[in-house]
This record gives structure tokens, sequence and C-alpha cells, in this order.
């Protein structure tokens, strides 16, 4: 029997074919980041997340590694909260350390994507009986403050440096959304990757496999079947560059050749060599995310880093 994964979205798609249709014909073309994870999407994110050039992820999983004791002991957590979970491979080792000192334990685990919610219980469901897990599909822009809240201590995760994926003032938003439901006893753990090497960077958007090349081809397939369009995905070549005036990771999908897309009763005119936006990966430094931190009334409470300071978690508490 699979596991219940409960929907707290109220539509099934908060995104209009008019919203989309708008967004492809301005002059920055772009496509909502989270159509990139449908069920093949989420395979192949947990596929970049093993290859060499991404570095993310096992940086992540190593501070995670060493540092479990401290961020559990810190936070007294009876309960996890994870937003855009993925697989929680290493949200793994957080339960595991607290499973140590505890006689029960609740892990919700918060998706857009239900392949996603499916990974994370296969990956914890035989860990412990002491485990609750509870799987909650939504969009953690939009159904935030549908999350129920609990009398007991919580910490809420957001790993994987997602945030780097929004600009400036949706990062605010969101952040203070958090701050504001969080009880004077509950943590948030942030992932957040570092400005370093832009080389190091590019490359980790540019995996020589070509798994980022298909995961980022993969939005079209999603649209055309959400949406009933006719993108050809080969006319599309896969696009990650450096801005080095923004710090981010800036990835595209470029026109091959002059085409056409149906939509609406109109055709939206893509040229050869035109670019749909179609995610941003922000890298930060110590400074710049603190300041993120003020504006969303987080305090800080204690960072962890590794050695080469590639990757920091931030873990936070509301100011209120
Ligand atoms: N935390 C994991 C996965 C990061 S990838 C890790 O560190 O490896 C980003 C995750 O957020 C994916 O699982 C994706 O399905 C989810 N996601 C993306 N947009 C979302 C949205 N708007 N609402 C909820 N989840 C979202
Ligand atoms: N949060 C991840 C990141 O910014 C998401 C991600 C990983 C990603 N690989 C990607 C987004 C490739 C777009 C393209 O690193």
């Amino acid at each position: 029997m699979p596991h219940p994964i409960k929907e707290i979205s109220e539509t099934e798609n908060s995104l209009s074919l008019k919203e989309l249709n708008l967004m492809l014909k301005k002059k920055q073309k772009s496509i909502p980041t989270k159509f990139l994870y449908d069920d093949l999407g989420s395979k192949l994110f947990e596929d970049i997340s093993n290859t060499q050039e991404y570095y993310l992820t096992r940086t992540e999983k190593k501070i995670l590694n060493k540092n479990a004791p401290s961020i559990m002991n810190i936070s007294r957590a009876k309960e996890l909260l994870e937003l855009g979970s993925g697989s929680s491979k290493k949200t793994k080792i957080l339960i595991l350390q607290a499973l140590k000192e505890k006689n029960n334990l609740t892990y919700v685990s918060f998706d857009i994507s239900t392949k996603a919610l499916n990974m994370s219980y296969d990956e914890l469901k035989n860990i412990s009986p002491k485990l609750d897990i509870k799987l909650v599909k939504g969009d953690f822009i939009n159904d935030l403050e549908k999350v129920e809240n609990t009398i007991n201590s919580r910490l809420y995760l957001f790993l994987g440096s997602t945030l780097g994926n929004f600009n400036n003032e949706t990062a605010i938003k969101f952040l203070t959304n958090i701050s504001k439901k969080m009880k004077k006893i509950d943590f948030l753990l942030l992932g957040i990757d570092k400005v370093k090497n832009k080389e190091i960077i590019k490359a980790a958007y540019n995996d020589k496999d070509g798994i980022t090349e298909k995961f980022n081809k993969n939005i079209l397939n999603v649209i055309n079947n959400e949406y009933n369009l006719n993108f050809q995905p080969n006319n599309f070549q896969h696009i990650a560059e450096y801005n080095e005036d923004k710090n981010q990771i800036e990835m595209y999908l470029k026109a091959n050749s002059d085409q056409k897309i149906s939509m609406l009763n109109e055709e939206i005119e893509i040229n050869s060599g035109d670019k749909i936006l179609t995610e941003i990966s922000r890298k930060f430094s110590d400074l710049g995310i603190n300041e993120i931190f003020k504006k969303s009334g987080l305090l800080l409470e204690k960072s962890f880093n590794d050695e080469k300071n590639y990757y920091s978690l931030y873990l936070l508490k509301s100011n209120k």
C-alpha cells in the first residue's frame, strides 16, 4: 500500500494558461521553475546530485554528518518539517541523530512532486517504529500557511540551496512567512551555496554526462502535458551561464531554429537564438545572506561550513 499523501493545494495548477502565455511573450521569456519537477524531473535531480561536478549535495551532506549532534542538540525538535524535501537522503542524517535521544519523532516531507514524496518515504520507512512520517503535497510559495501548526518544537528544513532559486523579493517573502509561522521554540535550518570560483560553479550546472541538460529540457515535456502545447525539446539547447554581476547561475533553453507554439488561439513566435529562462541559482556571501535574514525577521543562532567554505548551513530563530 502506498503511504497516504495529503494534498493541500486548492487548485490543481496555480498558473493559468494565460499567465504562462504572457511569460512566453515577454522580452525575457521564462517558464516557472517548479515545472522542472515531475516524476522524471525529480529522478533526474537525484541523478544530478550524484554527479561529480555537482558539489552542493555532497558538501551539504558532509556538513550535516559532522554537525548533526550539535544541530539536534540546539534545536531539541520533536518534529522536522522539510520544504522541498526531494528524496530526504540528507535529512536522514538528522533524523537518525534525533532518534538516538527521542522516543518518538515526526517527519513531515513537503514537496510539489509526488515522485519526491514517494522517494522520501522509501528512504525513511524502515528506519524505526519511533518515526512517524507524513507526506504533504503542496506549493511552498502558495500553500505554506495551510501547513498544520503543532505545539511541538519544530525544526523547519530548507536544504539544497533551494532558496537560491528565488529572486531577492521572493526569498525575503518566503523566509518572512516561515519566520511568522515559527514559535519561540522553533528553528529553521537553511542550506546555502556560497560565492566561489566561477568555473567550479559553472561545471556544477553543465555536467559532462548531460543530466542537467535532460533535466532542463524536460520542463518542456512537463508544460506540453500540463497545457497541451507543442514544444519540441530537441529544438532547444541547454545553457547554464554564470552572471558575475548578480552572482547567479542562469539556466536557459535556447531555440535552435525559428518556431511557433500554438496557444490560446494564437501562435507564439520563438526565433532562433531566443532564450527562455527556466531557473536561477544564486550564490551568496555571508554578508548578503545575513542581510536577507535581517529583512525576514530571522536571527542567526549558529552557522556550519565545510572547510573550503563552499557551502553553509544556517540555524535560525524567529525574532518575535
Ligand atoms: N531538498 C532536496 C531537494 C532539492 S531540489 C535536496 O537538498 O537535495 C528542490 C525540491 O523542491 C524538489 O524536490 C522539488 O520537487 C521541490 N519543489 C520545487 N518547487 C517547489 C514548490 N513550488 N513547492 C514545493 N516544492 C517544490
Ligand atoms: N537548488 C538547486 C540548485 O540551485 C536546484 C538545481 C540543481 C538546479 N541543479 C540544477 C536547478 C540544475 C536548475 C538546473 O543548485
